[in-house]
């Protein structure tokens, strides 16, 4: 069996119970070395770590795969959700397994950020950048979808195209610069925040940061249709 797991945002206490239980009774856990740091509380000494480089990551998911394929109950651990900014490692994980494998959900970075901003997911789109390939149909999308009044939570992508970059961008596409901004790091770690608009945006952040780009004048609440 091969689970691919979310491992929630970082503090142990967003891991769900599901992801503990698979992380504690894996025979092979493989993720990158950053998300691997957060559970090894939880890894079990007779537990084999495969610890994932972009560089080598397709030759070590071969060597997982194939120790799934031989009956181990092998785990690829994900940063917050697999289905937010997670897919291009899934697909690298079932290209090496030649199937699809099992799917954990868990609590995502941009939860987090949801919640400490009071934004509704109804209202919010998300757009990752942190991926690799051609991003103008994410580029467009973006500035689409602050076109249509909605907040974007953004992932930047280290190192080239990080929050600065992203309000440079999008101000050169016509979008305002004085939408509210703000820029999130370490999220239920040591925490630390920035706020002001597009415009102001210029500063550096770690890659561990998420950016919330407010709609200039949101949607209004349906509520008093109901
Ligand atoms: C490949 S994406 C994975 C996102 C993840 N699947 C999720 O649902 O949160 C990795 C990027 O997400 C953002 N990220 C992940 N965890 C974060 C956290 N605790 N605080 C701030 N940003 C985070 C950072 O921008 C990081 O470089």
């Amino acid at each position: 069996m091969l689970t691919c797991i979310g491992i929630g945002p970082g503090d142990p206490s967003h891991l769900t119970i599901a992801a503990k239980r698979r992380i504690e009774n894996a025979d092979v856990i493989a993720g990158f070395k950053s998300v691997l740091s957060f559970i090894d509380p939880y890894i079990g000494s007779a537990t084999r770590v495969t610890p994932l480089t972009y560089k080598d990551q397709t030759e070590r998911l071969k060597e997982v795969a194939a120790a799934h394929h031989a009956g181990k109950d092998c785990v690829v651990a994900f940063m917050g959700d697999i289905h937010f900014s997670g897919f291009q490692l899934l697909e690298r994980v079932e290209r090496a397994c030649g199937h699809r494998v099992e799917r954990l959900p868990g609590i995502s970075a941009a939860q987090m950020l949801a919640s400490r901003c009071n934004v509704c997911f109804d209202e919010t789109s998300f757009v990752t950048f942190h991926r690799r390939g051609d991003l103008t149909l994410f580029l467009n999308h973006l500035v689409h979808v602050l076109q249509d009044r909605r907040h974007a939570i953004v992932v930047p992508r280290p190192w080239d195209f990080m929050p600065k970059e992203i309000a440079e961008y999008l101000i050169d596409r016509g979008i305002s610069p004085d939408h509210p901004t703000e820029v999130w790091e370490n999220l239920t770690g040591e925490e630390a925040s920035w706020q002001g608009t597009l415009n102001d945006c210029r500063q550096d952040f770690s890659d561990m940061s998420l950016m919330l780009i407010r709609a200039m004048e949101p949607v209004p609440s349906q509520l008093n249709d109901i």
